[in-house]
């Protein structure tokens, strides 16, 4: 199979199935939340295009040139930001690294189901933060997620443990410098 890494479209069949991809792929345990695509899609429309640095791929097979098999996006992580502001309430200072302010964060990916463990993930992590000029690179990522492991591999290391709701699962807090 040849994949191609290609920008993400902001209309089309490119862009729908991208959003399929996440559906499908947050569909599952641990998150079972069949709505987690459309909420990507709003803040993706409404927001998150429009905030600094804000770079997102697909991931395309040769053989269905039509259809995405994955997305990943991200962009500068800023105060003011939600996901920014609550890390920094909720970590300790002294696990904050010296670049939180000037990070990078990678903000969501997914590579639907059927194509998972074969490198996919890996690709668009690899593209989305080639030649970043930022001194690192931050994420979020449930404690009982499979993609935890895919983190440590290509270099994040945790800085600790947060909740974003009262309610919700326990998260990692990773960092890698670049
Ligand atoms: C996490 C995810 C994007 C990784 O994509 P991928 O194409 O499967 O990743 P790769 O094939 O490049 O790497 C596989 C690694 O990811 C991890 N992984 C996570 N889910 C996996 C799955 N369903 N199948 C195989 N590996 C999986 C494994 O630890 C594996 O590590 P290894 O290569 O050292 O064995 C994808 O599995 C996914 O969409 N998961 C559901 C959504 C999600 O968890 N998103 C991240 C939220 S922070």
């Amino acid at each position: 199979m040849t994949l191609e890494i290609a920008v993400l479209p902001n209309t089309g069949c490119l862009l729908e199935s991208a959003i399929s991809c996440y559906t499908e792929a947050f569909s599952l345990p641990p998150y079972s939340d069949p709505n987690r695509g459309r909420e990507v899609l709003t803040r993706l429309q409404t927001t998150h295009r429009q905030i600094a640095g804000f770079r997102a791929f697909i991931a395309v097979k040769s053989t269905a040139r039509e259809t995405a098999v994955g997305l990943c996006y991200g962009y500068k992580s800023q105060s003011g930001q939600w996901w920014h502001e609550t890390v920094r309430k909720q970590l300790d200072q002294s696990l904050l690294p010296t670049w939180f302010d000037t990070a990078y964060e990678l903000v969501e990916i997914a590579v639907l189901p059927s194509e998972q463990g074969q490198g996919i993930g890996t690709q668009l992590i690899s593209t989305l933060l080639a030649k970043r000029p930022e001194p690192g690179c931050l994420l979020s990522t449930r404690i009982d997620s499979r993609a935890y492991q895919l983190y440590e591999r290509l270099g994040f290391s945790v800085l600790g443990e947060i909740k974003f709701t009262d309610l919700s699962a326990p998260y990692y807090v990773m960092g890698k410098v670049f």
